[in-house]
């Protein structure tokens, strides 16, 4: 009852249009040290970092909880995230953290659960939310020969269960760049998966060509589905790996089997290796409900800046002028977390030059930081990034030979370069690639 009232709530969301416009950054990943997922770990811990942290955790769940207890709380899922975030916060937000003995409950696992369809829901979450949240390995247990429920293969008769063949997808699916997604609802943008029943999380693809939008869809009175759209992504032929439970003996979200595509998945020993194949769809896509899904996407690059930047005419690069004080350093800084190849701006020629003046006329920067930097009191002048462009526009009389102003500032007025003090903050000009 109480579930169908939240699913009321949400129905007047939804209600209008049905569809999820959902904004994934290809362009540009949140962390480019990826979540690796082993289902065997001995032979990783060899080759441990010097500063990794480990800790064991399952769910706070034992094992007897209920089909219900899992289905109608999705604060059950977000405890989880509240684990690694507080992980997270306990390691400074950088050492490397594992998550060993992961599994979906503790204690053996749940009967009729983490040996069950339903056992899927929570396992894809939780290797959502550990790429999403940074942790650098999730070691699954176990693979075979656990006493409880919760291992990949059956004891007796190595039968696999459906979080092997959901575990088989991630692996065949999933790539090393974790993407920022948001989904944009009645009620706004969400970009974390906290409190909501469609739970999607973004990488690049494992094939190399293109990302994969993959989640769950854990709506109860959606009977129809969710429709997911991209508006970003022009090319709306995408691949579907869609589980659903097989609902052998009706037993529903206890169901032993999983079905990909609506084809059961079942391992004989005449089709040892498993013939997993997607199925070609267009967006808009709808998603069944409590499904779990794997949306290819081959389209690499979006076509657009993110909002807020401006793309420089006739070219791939987007920029932004940031109208926050920041020293030189902690400016470049900031840059770079809007993605790998992100940083201070670097100019090429007159025309790029031009099209930076006229952004920054807009602003009420009067000199915004640019990432050409000096090592040597003011002269051998090199691009942060890297660029070996030797394109330099000094404003008359400058650089001027001084040890203290070894970075470079664009003026508003003058439309040129000043060398400046590092350490005294100015508005700064960030630039990506898309
Ligand atoms: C959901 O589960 C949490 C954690 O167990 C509990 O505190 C909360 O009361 C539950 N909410 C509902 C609506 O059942
Ligand atoms: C393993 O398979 C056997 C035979 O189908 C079944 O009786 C048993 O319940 C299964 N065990 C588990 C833990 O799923
Ligand atoms: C999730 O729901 C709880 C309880 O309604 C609320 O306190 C919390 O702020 C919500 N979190 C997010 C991220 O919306
Ligand atoms: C995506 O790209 C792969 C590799 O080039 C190709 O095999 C596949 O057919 C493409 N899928 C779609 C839906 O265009
Ligand atoms: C799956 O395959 C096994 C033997 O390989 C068979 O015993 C079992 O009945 C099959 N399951 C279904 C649902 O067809
Ligand atoms: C893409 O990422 C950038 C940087 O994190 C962000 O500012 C921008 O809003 C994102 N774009 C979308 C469509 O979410
Ligand atoms: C990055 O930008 C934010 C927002 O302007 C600012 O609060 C923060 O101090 C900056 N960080 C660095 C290292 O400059
Ligand atoms: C970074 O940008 C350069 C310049 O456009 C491009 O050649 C390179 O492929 C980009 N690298 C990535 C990882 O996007
Ligand atoms: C100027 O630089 C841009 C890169 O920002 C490049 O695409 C363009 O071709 C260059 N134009 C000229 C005239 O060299
Ligand atoms: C920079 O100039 C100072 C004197 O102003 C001199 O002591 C120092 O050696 C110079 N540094 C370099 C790298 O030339
Ligand atoms: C100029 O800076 C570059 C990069 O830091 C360095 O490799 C080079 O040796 C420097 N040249 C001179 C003349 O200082």
């Amino acid at each position: 009852m109480l579930a169908c009232i939240i699913c009321l709530i949400f129905l007047v969301e939804v209600a209008n249009g049905q569809t999820f416009p959902v904004f994934v950054n290809s362009s540009n990943p949140i962390r480019s040290v990826p979540t690796r997922f082993l289902s065997i770990g001995w032979d990783m811990y060899e080759s441990v970092p010097a500063d990794f942290y480990g800790f064991d955790f399952s769910y706070y769940w034992d094992n007897t909880a209920t089909l219900d207890d899992v289905f109608q709380n999705t604060s059950l899922f977000d405890a989880w995230y509240e684990v690694v975030y507080e992980a997270k916060k306990l390691t400074n937000w950088f050492h490397s953290i594992w998550c060993g003995e992961c599994s979906t409950m503790t204690g053996g696992g749940a009967k009729g659960i983490s040996d069950r369809f339903a056992s899927g829901f929570l396992w894809l979450d939780k290797l959502g939310i550990a790429a999403t949240y940074g942790l650098d390995v999730v070691i699954r247990h176990a693979l075979w020969g656990d006493s409880g429920f919760y291992a990949l293969l059956n004891t007796t008769n190595f039968q696999p269960k459906p979080d092997y063949w959901l575990s088989f997808l991630y692996k065949k699916l999933v790539g090393t760049d974790v993407l920022r997604v948001t989904v944009n609802s009645a009620s706004g943008p969400i970009t974390t998966p906290q409190n909501q029943s469609l739970r999607l999380y973004a990488a690049s693809s494992a094939s190399g060509n293109g990302f994969v939008l993959y989640g769950l869809n854990i709506y109860s009175c959606l009977e129809n589905g969710l429709i997911i759209d991209l508006p970003d992504v022009n090319n709306k032929q995408i691949t579907a790996y869609v589980l659903t439970g097989y609902n052998d003996d009706n037993l529903g979200l206890a169901s032993r089997y999983a079905s990909l595509n609506n084809a059961l998945l079942n391992w004989t020993s005449h089709q040892p290796t498993p013939n997993i194949q997607g199925q070609v769809a267009s967006l808009p896509f709808t998603v069944p409900p409590y499904s779990l899904f794997f949306l290819v996407v081959n389209q690499t690059q979006v076509t657009q800046c993110p909002a807020g930047w401006y793309q420089v005419p006739n070219t791939n690069k987007c920029i932004n002028v940031f109208q926050a004080n920041q020293p030189w350093f902690g400016a470049n800084f900031n840059c770079s977390l809007y993605g790998q190849n992100a940083s201070l701006l670097s100019i090429q020629n007159d025309t790029e030059a031009y099209y930076v003046h006229q952004l920054t006329l807009g602003t009420s920067c009067s000199q915004s930081f640019i990432g050409l930097l000096s090592n040597n009191n003011g002269s051998n002048w090199t691009w942060s990034n890297g660029d070996s462009s030797t394109y330099q526009l000094w404003q008359t009389g400058y650089p001027v030979n001084d040890n203290t102003k070894n970075c470079v500032a664009f003026d508003k007025n003058a439309g040129k370069f000043y060398n400046v003090d590092c350490d005294q903050p100015r508005c700064y000009i960030c630039q990506l690639y898309i």
